[in-house]
């Protein structure tokens, strides 16, 4: 076990872990932040999605004693109240359908916006081809990020 001390949705916090556990696990279990969701495990479904530094990483894939100073950011720390334009286009869309892949759809949404204020089609469904939703809510998805863009 080591310490690590961590940023997290801004705020400092220090915890205990084996330096190999996924950040996943650590933002689960260490510090209570469950909107981040486990699918795959191994990086190819997208569930676990959060923002390290602005970017969009698996967190299912990445030691804790890799995040080092990076602030790292989760659903519940993107806005301060749901409003980032990217979470009021997915309410304006009605996008979820059972909903458990959202809070990483939203993530790397974000991500993407950050990147490219105004994505034409082909970006935006580049910049979201790593999040799979098991309920197929895709055209859902790409008109709430051409939506969160305008
Ligand atoms: Fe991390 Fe699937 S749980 S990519």
């Amino acid at each position: 076990m080591a310490t690590f001390n961590l940023t997290v949705n801004g705020q400092p916090r220090s915890v205990e872990a084996e330096p190999e556990m996924p950040l996943l696990w650590v933002l689960r279990d260490e510090l209570g932040l469950v909107g981040t969701k486990y699918g795959c495990g191994i990086g190819a479904c997208g569930a676990c999605t959060v923002h390290l530094d602005g970017a969009a990483i698996r967190s299912c894939s990445l030691p804790v004693s890799q995040v080092g100073e990076q602030p790292v950011t989760t659903i519940e720390g993107l806005s301060a109240d749901g409003d980032h334009p990217v979470q009021l286009a997915w309410l304006e869309h009605d996008v979820p359908q059972c909903g458990y892949c959202q809070a990483g759809q939203i993530m790397s949404a974000a991500a993407l916006l950050d990147g490219i204020p105004n994505p034409d089609e082909a970006e935006i469904s580049a910049g979201m081809s790593g999040n799979i939703c098991r309920c197929g809510t895709y055209t859902r998805i790409h008109a709430a990020v051409k939506s969160a863009a305008e």
